[in-house]
């Protein structure tokens, strides 16, 4: 069984220094906080150039508390891509503001500039740009259209940990930038867990005030926060992670590589064949915009018949996911909001998008081998 990402061969690969790690923590009586985890994020600081790192629960609480930092209210429009993972959209919900979808890049798949500006209203207060499958969308524009229009700007790199974008790291593109520790994530650790990063003194202390339920002194509380915090357990594990992160990413962006090769091969080979398995259609990857490196947090490719390609994944024995079936603003829970328009590319690439097995630990090999039979 080829599994979709093999954490269990990462755990094996460094097992000695998890169990050490862990066990120090266990007998250390230091749960939550502690030198663990300011070690980690001061780690996180060094890998990424960030003044100012909080870690917390989970990516989705960083967002959230990221929100709350920034000051939204209900009614406050923020803008957020229309295709990824619904978290963005659901914490702008959750606090009072209105999402407002907008329309990605059919290649590269991150939010459009030019969608971003088109969307820009008198309600409007900020934007969240994804790093979608661990690759950044084009700050520069997105930064200056922030700037222009007096916005703020969430860099959700939950995906990127990692990515750069010409030299400069994932995780300082934003006022507040966070990531996720979710366990399949680049940088996961065994549980949930997330963290924001900011250049901004005032900012970072507002997040710590916010993830430690309103308080900076014990018992008084300025403000109704929430409790939000990684473990010393997680934090463990993660540094240990980190001292083989660059490798590991390496190691993916070379699979990712062989993956390209192949499919770019296979596409020219089948050009104009017409066969019953649609041998014909075009597989192409997610485009990666020249400046950028990704994380390969998914590999993900647009396959004009993705119904097709999934049947010869299938027989072949190679898992996958389909990240993600359908656009927000087709998501039941959003269904009150109005879009202005149709995002044909968000539409377009829910049909065709097929993710393969992506890890430092995978074997691209095999999997090529098996497709190489199927296709
Ligand atoms: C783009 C994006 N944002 C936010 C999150 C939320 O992270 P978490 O699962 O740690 O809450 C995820 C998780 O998959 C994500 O992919």
């Amino acid at each position: 069984m080829i599994p979709f990402i093999n954490v269990r061969a990462q755990r094996e690969a460094y097992k000695s220094e998890f169990l050490k790690a862990e066990q120090d923590v266990l007998d250390s009586g230091c749960y939550i906080g502690g030198p663990v985890v300011q070690g980690l994020e001061a780690e996180l600081a060094a890998f990424t150039g960030t003044k100012h790192i909080v870690t917390c629960g989970s990516g989705t609480d960083a967002l959230t508390i990221a929100l709350m930092a920034l000051g939204i209210e209900p009614g406050d429009e923020v803008i957020v891509p229309d295709f990824t993972f619904i978290a963005p959209a659901e914490c702008v919900m959750r606090l009072g503001g209105i999402p407002k979808f907008a329309d990605i890049d059919s290649e590269t798949l991150q939010i459009s500039p030019e969608e971003i500006e088109a969307l820009v209203g008198e309600k409007t207060r900020g934007i969240i740009a994804v790093n979608l499958f661990g690759q950044c969308p084009d700050y520069k524009i997105i930064k200056e259209t922030a700037h222009r229009h007096g916005l703020w700007l969430i860099e959700d790199s939950a995906q990127a940990f990692g990515a750069t974008q010409n030299g400069a790291h994932a995780c300082t593109f934003g006022d507040i930038s966070i990531t996720s520790f979710y366990p399949a994530k680049p940088l996961g650790c065994y549980g949930d867990g997330g963290a924001l990063f900011t250049q901004n003194d005032e900012l970072a202390k507002k997040i710590r005030l916010i993830a430690n339920h309103g308080s900076n002194t014990r018992y008084v509380h300025e403000i109704c926060g929430l409790n939000s915090r990684l473990d010393a357990i997680q934090a463990a594990v993660l540094r240990v992670k980190l001292r083989h992160f660059k490798d590991e990413l390496n190691t993916r962006r070379e699979n990712a590589r062989k993956y390209d090769v192949f499919f770019a091969e296979r596409n020219n080979a089948a050009k104009g064949a017409n066969d019953a398995n649609d041998n014909g259609a075009k597989i192409v990857p997610q485009k990666i915009a020249s400046g950028n490196t990704s994380t390969y947090a998914q590999y993900t490719v647009l396959a004009d018949n993705s119904e097709s390609f999934i049947k010869q994944l299938d027989n072949a024995g190679i898992p996958h996911c389909i990240h993600y079936p359908a656009p927000l603003h087709e998501q039941p829970c959003f269904k009150e909001l109005v879009q202005d328009k149709v995002n044909t590319n968000a539409v377009e690439a829910s049909k065709k998008v097929v993710s393969l097995p992506m890890c430092a630990f995978t074997d691209v090999d095999e999997i090529i081998a098996r497709l190489k039979k199927e296709m």
